[in-house]
């Protein structure tokens, strides 16, 4: 619905700055609450350049005792009432989630319950959650269908599975909620416009950052996690989608949530599958660059392939992909060669 105001939460991370700038172009009004653990305000800056709007943004954490029922309080006094959030802060690194689990119950879990309180408390009664598809786990069956069971194979996943729980629960017992729970699988690229992107502190979890990062100089080669796997080429294969596309799809899922209560999981995917060379090879292709790469034993807990089922994204939501792996890779390049360290800035001369 145009004109909404709606809270998003970590809108200043990677998928936050793109769904900002979808909503914006829908009439969808985003105001901002972000922590700045992974997120920058610069993102929140070029979004209001690139879309010639202005975005109240926060800063303040979702854990923290009254945050976000003051937003939300001062929202309502002022007039102008949040209609719906959209939740995207978190912690979403996997590996980090096995070596120090308590981190991500906290933010991910603690910080959900803490959201839904302040929610309650003020009368908000809409939402949209980033989940992901690890809630699925090692596939019984491609492609994964919503109805596929639900065996997170790490605590990363574990968290984003509680929450889902809380929301199907909260839905259950409160007549008048309504949550639309998005199973993202594997966001990449970039606005085309090469202001925002995504903007690793660290080294990159995901390939895609990797892969932009070794093409820019900023790492000697890539790093591919076993060759030996029962797919075409021997490598993982995931779903890529434009990260504009997935931004889009929070839009829609925004006018469902408000027009129906109850709780609904959809995936936001292509049905495509791409294997990690084949997205080096159209990399190189597109961008006519050489990516060096270093094979390596598999890693323990990844999973050798898997892609979405769309068609709940298309029938509920009116959504689907429709940007192909070339615009992802043209993409996601223009943003790192002319952001070659993200958002950070070189630190002055001395
Ligand atoms: N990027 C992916 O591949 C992917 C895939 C599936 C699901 N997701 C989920 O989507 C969401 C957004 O992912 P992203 O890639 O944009 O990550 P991101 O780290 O770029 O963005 C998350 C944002 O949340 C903020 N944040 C974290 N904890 C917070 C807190 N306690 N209070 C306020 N702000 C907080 C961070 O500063 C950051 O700006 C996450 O919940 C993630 O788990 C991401």
């Amino acid at each position: 619905m145009a004109d909404m105001r709606v809270l998003v939460t970590g809108g200043a991370g990677y998928i936050g700055a793109h769904t900002l700038v979808a909503m914006l172009a829908a009439g969808q009004r985003p105001l901002v609450l972000d922590n700045f653990s992974n997120g920058s305000a610069e993102a929140v800056r070029r979004v209001e350049r690139l879309c010639s709007a202005s975005i109240p943004l926060i800063e303040g954490d979702i854990r923290q005792p009254g945050v976000v029922q003051a937003v939300l309080a001062q929202a309502a006094a002022g007039g102008d009432p949040v209609r719906a959030v959209l939740h995207l802060a978190g912690c979403k690194a996997v590996g980090e989630s096995v070596a120090d689990p308590l981190k991500y119950y906290d933010n991910n879990v603690a910080g959900s319950l803490a959201l839904l309180h302040a929610m309650r408390e003020t009368g908000v009664a809409r939402l949209v959650f980033s989940s992901s598809a690890t809630v699925y786990g090692e596939p019984q069956s491609l492609p994964f269908t919503e109805a596929h069971p639900l065996a997170p194979a790490n605590p990363y996943g574990r968290t984003k599975l509680m929450v889902e729980q809380m929301l199907r629960d909260l839905c259950a017992a409160q007549a008048g909620f309504g949550a639309v729970t998005l199973r993202y699988f594997n966001p990449i690229g970039a606005h085309p416009s090469g202001q925002i992107g995504e903007s690793p502190r660290d080294v990159p979890n995901n390939l895609f950052p990797f892969i932009t990062q070794v093409a820019v100089g900023r790492r000697p080669f890539l790093n591919v996690f076993g060759d030996d796997y029962a797919t075409a080429d021997g490598t993982g294969v995931r779903d890529y989608l434009h990260v504009m596309d997935l931004a889009q799809g929070h839009v829609q899922a925004l006018d469902y949530a408000l027009a129906h209560p109850g709780f609904v999981a959809v995936n936001l995917g292509t049905g495509q599958g791409t294997s990690v060379l084949e997205l080096v090879q159209a990399f190189e292709r597109v961008n006519q660059c050489r990516i060096p790469l270093r094979t390596q034993p598999r890693r323990p807990g990844d999973i050798e392939r898997m892609w979405a089922d769309p068609a709940l994204a298309a029938s509920l939501l009116g959504w689907r992909s429709r940007r192909g792996v070339d615009a992802m890779c043209a993409d996601g390049w223009r943003w790192q060669q002319g952001n070659p360290r993200g958002y950070e800035t070189d630190p002055p001369a001395a």
